[in-house]
């Protein structure tokens, strides 16, 4: 699948209102609407990682017979995508933290940091060390950061079929257009969870062709079910601290019952590259393209100039 670098129109965070009247219920659920913006701040976070082992990636893999020439184009959407959800972020924490720059990673919110010193640390860490021992390939850390980005990237990929189908697909977009309260938040992850299909693939394969072993493996898929635990885990911690920022009451409990399912969904030797995957995929990013993100973005249009007559 061609991987295509797509503009977030102004109009979309004029519409998002990051001032007084922003409003947060960008789908009619309460909690549903408080989990999307959690996971605007997982998605940021993961991008800037993606992008500094992007730049091992050059160094050890650009122009040997490993190279993926998809790999800096998935690399840019995932930067364009830190950008448009660092103004939503900004906004959303601005009474409360800004984020710090650490040695490995340039925007850790305070409720990131422990998953910045348990997982990027001692990864982004563990490369330079190994390249100072004069390794590539052969460093251990970096084979496991690229494995740490298929694993993402597989789960946002699942997040993303699983957005598309509730949110969507099947008239409910109508819908959405008719309830929801910030088009804004609504198209940002929209466009998102488009170009996140889109290079499903690229890590994974990336990952599998250098290192000649399955990414989903049985081994693999035996832990899956603790990765999904620990990313859900970061999920709630993040929609939690959204809803503080918001003054918003919210439980745990509320939260998890309306956490993405990732359960079952990914299957021994997953590569996104199986035909339903991959029919499934093109479906909805051409909807996307050619029939829902030109409906939204003529609703947003629309609630612009109606706000201004
Ligand atoms: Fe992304
Ligand atoms: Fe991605």
């Amino acid at each position: 699948m061609e991987l295509k670098l797509r503009t977030v129109p102004k109009e979309v965070f004029t519409v998002m209102s990051l001032n007084e009247n922003f409003k947060h219920l960008w789908v009619p659920d309460n909690v549903l609407s408080l989990v999307g913006l959690g996971t605007s701040y997982l998605l940021e976070f993961f991008e800037f990682y993606g992008e500094k082992i992007s730049v091992y990636y050059d160094k050890f893999i650009k122009n040997t017979e490993y190279d993926d020439e998809r790999f800096p184009i998935f690399i840019s959407q995932e930067k364009r995508h830190a950008a448009a959800h660092k103004n939503l972020n900004v906004f959303i924490a601005k009474n409360y933290s800004q984020p710090s720059r650490e040695k490995y990673h340039p925007r850790v919110y305070d409720f990131m940091y422990v998953a910045y010193k348990e997982f990027v640390e001692p990864i982004v860490a563990g490369i330079e060390k190994d390249e100072q021992a004069g390794k590539t390939i052969d460093s251990l850390s970096f084979k496991e950061a690229l494995k740490t980005v298929a694993i993402f990237e597989t789960q946002v990929c699942m997040a993303s079929f699983s957005f598309y189908e509730n949110v969507l697909a099947n008239g409910k977009l109508e819908y959405m257009l008719d309830t929801s309260e910030n088009l804004g938040v609504l198209y940002l992850l929209a466009y998102h969870y488009a170009e996140e299909m889109e290079h499903c693939s690229v890590s994974i394969e990336a990952y599998e062709t250098i290192y000649k072993e399955q990414l989903w493996s049985k081994e693999q898929l035996k832990q899956y079910d603790k990765e999904v635990d620990i990313l859900l885990h970061r999920i709630t911690v993040a929609t939690l601290y959204v809803a503080r920022m918001l003054n918003i009451d919210v439980t745990v409990e509320q939260i998890q019952s309306r956490l993405p399912n990732y359960r079952g969904l990914v299957s021994e030797g997953f590569n996104a590259k199986e035909p339903k995957i991959v029919e499934k995929i093109s479906n909805f990013v051409q909807s996307w393209d050619n029939e829902w993100e030109p409906m939204l973005l003529a609703k947003i249009k629309e609630t612009i100039r109606r706000s201004e007559a």
